[in-house]
């Protein structure tokens, strides 16, 4: 039996209800027509143009899936920390970092819910393709974690 007894036990309660796609499946059979999959290697346009015009010194990505805008960002001097929920992607997305050489890209398999950033703040967090994927009852506890990580002034890219 569950009980539910506070605010954390009935999110997780609602997560159980909710039919999320398999990421590590989708990551191995790759036969879904995604952009995102067949571009991998490609950082997201507004990205790059968005590094070319700030001095960005830190960053966090969440959902990072193979690592494109994390590696991207690496490669542009920005240290980086790269989260995803899927295993596979995240040794795909560390393969990639090292045959791009992008050392300043580090990468974990973990659900964005459950980090805890201590007091550690970042002038950059991006979401490329994420938000869309949670289910609501998670978004408000996304917008505090977001806001709650990033620096004075910093920029958050979804
Ligand atoms: C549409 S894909 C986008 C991948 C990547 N951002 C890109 O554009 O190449 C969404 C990604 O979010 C990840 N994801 C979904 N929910 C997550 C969560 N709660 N914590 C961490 N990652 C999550 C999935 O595993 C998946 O890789």
């Amino acid at each position: 039996m569950n009980y539910i007894n506070t605010m954390d036990d009935l999110f997780h309660m609602l997560d159980r209800y909710a039919e999320g796609v398999d990421w590590d499946a989708f990551y191995l059979k790759r036969d879904k027509p995604a952009p995102f999959l067949k571009y991998n290697k490609l950082p997201d346009k507004c990205v790059v143009d968005f590094i070319r015009e700030h001095n960005i010194k830190n960053a966090c990505e969440f959902g990072c899936g193979e690592g494109r805008n994390a590696i991207y960002l690496a490669q542009n001097d920005v240290d980086t920390e790269a989260y995803d929920l899927s295993e596979i992607a995240i040794e795909n997305a560390k393969r990639n970092a090292a045959e791009s050489k992008a050392e300043k890209a580090v990468f974990k398999a973990e659900n964005l819910f459950a980090l805890d950033f201590m007091d550690r703040k970042f002038d950059l967090v991006i979401d490329s393709g994420v938000f869309h994927h949670l289910t609501p009852h998670r978004r408000l506890q996304y917008r505090e974690i977001v806001s709650g990580i990033l620096a004075e002034n910093g920029y958050f890219i979804l």
